[in-house]
Parts: C-alpha cells; structure tokens; sequence
C-alpha cells in the first residue's frame, strides 16, 4: 500500500481546491492557508456534524458567538497574559528559535546542523518565557490606543457570558456552554501544514458541573470524545490514542489534561484534548470584574463556582486527519479519496454520458437540479466518463450517477460506487432518497 505523505496531501489540496497557501499571489504568507471551494465545504460540513452532535441534539448545552477582541483585562485574569507562554531558545548558529519544550524537534536541527555544516556541538541561548498572544490595538492614534489581544482560545468567550447564560437560560448543573470560531496564537514553530498555524478553528464546549462529579464528568467526555472522531467520523481506531499530560506540561488552568493523538506522517500529534480546569477561570473572572459568578442550587440554595470539563476540538486538525484518512492510491496509480459521505464536499456527481445529445444532456440537466435542492451536486459533461469518474474519486464524491440511451427509456440510472466501482441502476424518482439515506 502506498505510503501517505503530507507532500501529497499538500499537492492535492492545492491541485483540487481544498486549501490553497495564503496571500498565494503574493508568494502566500508562511503558516497561513485558506480553504478552497471544496475544502470550505468540508470544514462546514465538520462543523455543521459537531454542531447537531453535541449542541442541536442535547438539552444540556447552549450556544455562543462571541468577539474575537475582548478586553485585555479577560486576558489577564485568564492568566494567559503571565502564563500563556511556550518556552523559545534559539540556534547560535543559525539563529532559528525553537520550542524549548519539544526535544524532538530540537534534535532534528541539531542533526542537520552536524550533518549539513559539520558542526560537532549546537549551543542555545537559555530559554525564555515568550507570550504566544497576538497583539493589536483599538483607537485612531497612537496616543488613544488600546491595546488588545486576539482570542488565543475561544473558551474564554464562554466564561465572560456564564453570567448572562444564568441569567437568560436558567440552566441547571450541569450544563454546557458551547461556541465554534477562530483562535489565534503567534506559534513559535508553526508548521505541518494546517496542524499548526497562527490562525484556526475551535469547536469548544465548557461543561460545568458540581465539584464533586467533575471525574464522571471527565470519563463521560472521554467517550463522546471517542464516539465522535471514531464511530461519527469513522476515523481508524489503530491511528488514535489517549495521551496523559505530564504535571509539567499541564496548561496553567488544568488540573488534569488528556489528548487524543493521531499518527499524522511526521509523528504522533495532538488533535483534541480535554482539560479538566476546576474553577479556575470563573474564580478569577469573578474577583477581578467584581462580579458574582457564582452558581446557586435551585435545591439547596447553596452557592458555589461550578468546575469545568473542557472538551475542545480543532477543526483544521480534524480536516487533516479527515484527508489523511481518505487518501488512497488505486494499484492503476490514481488517487481515491474515501471520504466519509457525510464529510464529503458533494454527495454525488451527475454526467450526461454523451454531451452531443440534447435529450440526454437535458434530462441529465433535469436530473441535476432537481438533487442539488436536497444535497451539493456536481455537475460534469468533459471529457469521457472514465475520466469524469477518476476525477470525481479524486475529490471524495461517493456516487457518479451517469443519465445514459436507457434513462430516456425507463427512467433509471446507473449509480456507481466510488469505493468499489460496482454499479446499480436506481430510478429517478427514488434518487433523492436513496441518497439520502445513505448519509445517516
Ligand atoms: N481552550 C483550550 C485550548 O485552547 P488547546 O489544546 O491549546 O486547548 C485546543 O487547543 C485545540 O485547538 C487543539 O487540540 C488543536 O486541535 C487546536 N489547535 C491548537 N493550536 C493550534 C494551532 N496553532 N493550529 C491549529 N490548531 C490548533
């Protein structure tokens, strides 16, 4: 079987539209990407998923939107602005700045300093704490300025509102507050493609309980957090495990950290996590806004800050893994991308099996517009089906449904199976349907 690289999921990305290199005109900008026709359409359709799992479904979770920019004052009391820091040392040789933090990859520069310039020992400056926070400013000059931070997580969105949910929802523990949007860090070694950039996507959940259940808590998330990415998005099992934060790798808000890992190409890395952050963060917000944050039982009328279970899930990370899963070299040497049908950017491909016949042409337009009001269709009259069919397989369309001679005469179609090439004729009519019922 052929080995995926990363190298080939970059180029087909590119080649087929899912995520192109940022400011690409002007020669892109390091560590940015932006997603193409298709790839936008596979981040919304893992969005729309995690939404209807885990917010639409439940009647234990309520949604937010909140702003990018909030005030640095959330920051500090976060303890993001005196602790969310990596530690970065940087190459005397070569003055190239590291994470201090992760030895593999400080060996990997070392050794190719040994082996490119004959180097026999590498110094580095001694670490320092370096603030991964993007910094901006509010204000017209320079005098009146403000200065603010981009969201490095979008949690603390979550946090700033627990009061308002309270007071608008009247929620009973426990309960979730959930929010799907952009985070921003200044990474010291961003890279691997859209595993690490400057700017992405969380799909976020703060689960607030009583202080004394937040282990079940913590056991319950495990497995939905599992259920999710191995029986929802069919990710394998074999390329997944559970990783147990060390006490000094522990973020400054968690008491007890797990992340699921995937084997990506360049190693094991992490794709979800989830924290368990006490009451950390409504504690501080409480004592520096001078706000009561604080829960009371409807029973009991105590008063406590509830503790909070933090599943979070990147979004571009679940892309990734989500292509990386799919891709399939064919033994004729074309690339198959076995998407999950649910994830995949069009559900079906429709081909009039000749372009110079009117009725087939017409009928096959007919047979188009009528699916694409129920689920994304493409469309495709070049060239000849073979190559409309490798084409399609290249982009993770599950079904080709090709209107042929017969069509005209009994109404039906053939439908062929991206995976397995076989081939049934379905009537028109029931079309919709039967894809349809293929996506749940
Ligand atoms: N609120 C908790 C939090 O932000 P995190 O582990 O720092 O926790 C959550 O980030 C998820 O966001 C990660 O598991 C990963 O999927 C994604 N993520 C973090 N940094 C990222 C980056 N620089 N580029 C892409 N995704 C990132």
């Amino acid at each position: 079987m052929a080995i995926v690289t990363m190298d080939k999921i970059v180029s087909l990305a590119k080649r087929r539209g899912f995520v192109y290199p940022g400011s690409d005109i002007y020669g892109g900008l390091a560590n940015t990407w932006d997603y193409g026709p298709l790839g936008a359409r596979i981040l919304q359709n893992i969005k729309n998923l995690w939404w209807k799992t885990f917010v639409e479904t439940r009647s234990d979770m309520y949604s937010v939107d909140t702003s990018l920019i909030m005030k640095p004052k959330v920051w500090e009391a976060s303890g993001h602005v005196s602790s969310f820091t990596d530690p970065l040392v940087e190459c005397k040789v070569c003055h190239a700045r590291l994470r201090a933090d992760k030895p593999e990859e400080i060996k990997e520069h070392q050794d190719l300093h040994k082996k490119n310039d004959d180097v026999s020992e590498v110094s580095w400056t001694e670490p320092k704490n370096f603030n991964l926070m993007f910094k901006t400013h509010i204000g017209v000059s320079e005098d009146s300025r403000t200065d603010v931070y981009l969201r490095p997580e979008t949690a603390q969105g979550m946090f700033v509102n627990f009061k308002n949910v309270l007071t608008t929802e009247r929620p009973r523990l426990p309960f979730g507050i959930a929010q799907i949007g952009k985070a921003f860090r200044n990474e010291i070694t961003p890279g691997n493609f859209i595993f690490r950039t400057l700017e992405f996507e969380q799909m976020e959940i703060e689960y607030f309980v009583k202080p004394s259940d937040w282990e079940a808590a913590f056991e319950g998330w495990k497995i939905q957090m599992w259920d999710w990415i191995t029986k929802i998005l069919e990710v394998d099992e074999k390329k997944l495990k559970w990783r147990a934060h060390e006490k000094d790798e522990l973020s400054h808000y968690s008491k007890r950290t797990e992340d699921i890992e995937f084997e990506f190409p360049f190693g094991w890395g992490e794709l979800y996590g989830l924290a368990y952050r006490t009451d950390f963060d409504l504690k501080n917000h409480a004592e520096k806004s001078g706000e009561d944050l604080q829960y009371t039982d409807p029973e009991t009328n105590e008063k406590f800050f509830p503790h909070v279970v933090e599943p979070t899930f990147g979004v571009n990370r679940t892309v990734l893994v989500v292509l990386l899963s799919a891709y399939t070299e064919t033994d004729d040497g074309r690339t198959l991308l076995k998407l999950n049908p649910k994830i995949a950017p069009y559900k079906a491909a429709v081909f009039p099996l000749v372009s110079n016949k009117p009725d087939i042409v017409g009928k096959a337009k007919k047979v188009y517009d009528v699916l694409r009001v129920s689920c994304p269709v493409s469309w495709d009259d070049r060239g000849n089906i073979g190559k409309r069919y490798a084409s399609q397989d290249e982009i993770g369309t599950p079904w080709c449904i090709t209107v042929d001679y017969q069509t005209l005469e009994d109404d039906t179609v053939t439908v062929r199976d991206r995976d397995t090439g076989h081939q049934v004729r379905v009537a028109v009519p029931e079309l919709q349907d039967w894809i349809s019922s293929r996506l749940h």
